[in-house]
């Protein structure tokens, strides 16, 4: 696991961030929405041990399901319809750390901007600007949401081979649903600019 001021871009805690338009009293009603708990975030704190060692095998398992579907694939393509290769791998480290904070980092004001800063890199604002990639310019918003799905089940795999009780799995699986489900609440914006490639 890298540590994580030696991940190009991963710019989580510094002054680059944007501060989150989002207030922490609506943080609060937002994890109320969800059903997150401080429960929920000592079972990921348990679930750590477990996932975050696999993290780069997750983040594997999610690009692999991204390189099955031509649409999803298009966020990592050049111009020439190759992929930019360099840009995959810059991406893919933050990517493994996000698992880390997902179940790590507490929910204060540097947390909360930095889910600003990772919806924004989905977006025309910031897309391919951390890593000068040469790629689509945003993420369908559509695919963010409904890739939640896969970022979700696919965990119980991963947590499963732990061989921890029943028990303990499902919570663990029920707090990393809450947690992701968060994180993605807070990167959605609507986009009304046209949408070609
Ligand atoms: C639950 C769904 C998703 C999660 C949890 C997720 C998570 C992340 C994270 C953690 C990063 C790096 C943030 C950083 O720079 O620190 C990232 C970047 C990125 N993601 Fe996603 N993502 C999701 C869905 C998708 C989908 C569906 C696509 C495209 C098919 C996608 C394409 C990208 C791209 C291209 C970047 C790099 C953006 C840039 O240029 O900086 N993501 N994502």
């Amino acid at each position: 696991m890298d540590s994580n001021n030696t991940i190009p871009g991963y710019s989580y805690g510094t002054t680059d961030v944007p501060h989150s338009p989002v207030s922490m009293d609506e943080l609060k009603n937002l994890e109320a929405a969800v059903g997150f708990t401080e429960e929920d975030a000592s079972w990921l704190r348990a679930a750590a041990g477990i996932l975050v060692p696999q993290a780069e095998a997750m983040v594997d398992c999610w690009r692999q399901s991204i390189a099955r579907q031509p649409d999803l694939l298009r966020s990592f393509l050049d111009a020439m319809g190759k992929p930019d290769e360099n840009y995959k791998a810059a991406v893919k480290r933050r990517f493994v750390q996000w698992v880390s904070d997902v179940c790590l980092r507490s929910h204060d004001q540097e947390w909360l901007d930095y889910q600003e800063e990772i919806g924004l890199r989905h977006t025309p604002a910031k897309k391919n600007r951390t890593d000068g990639g040469h790629t689509s310019f945003f993420v369908p918003q559509r695919y963010l949401v409904g890739f939640t799905a896969v970022v979700i089940t696919s965990a119980r795999a991963f947590l499963t081979a732990s061989k921890k009780p029943q028990g303990d799995i499902e919570r663990m699986q029920d707090a990393w649903t809450r947690a992701v489900i968060l994180n993605i609440s807070l990167w959605c914006r609507p986009y009304s600019g046209p949408i070609t490639w």
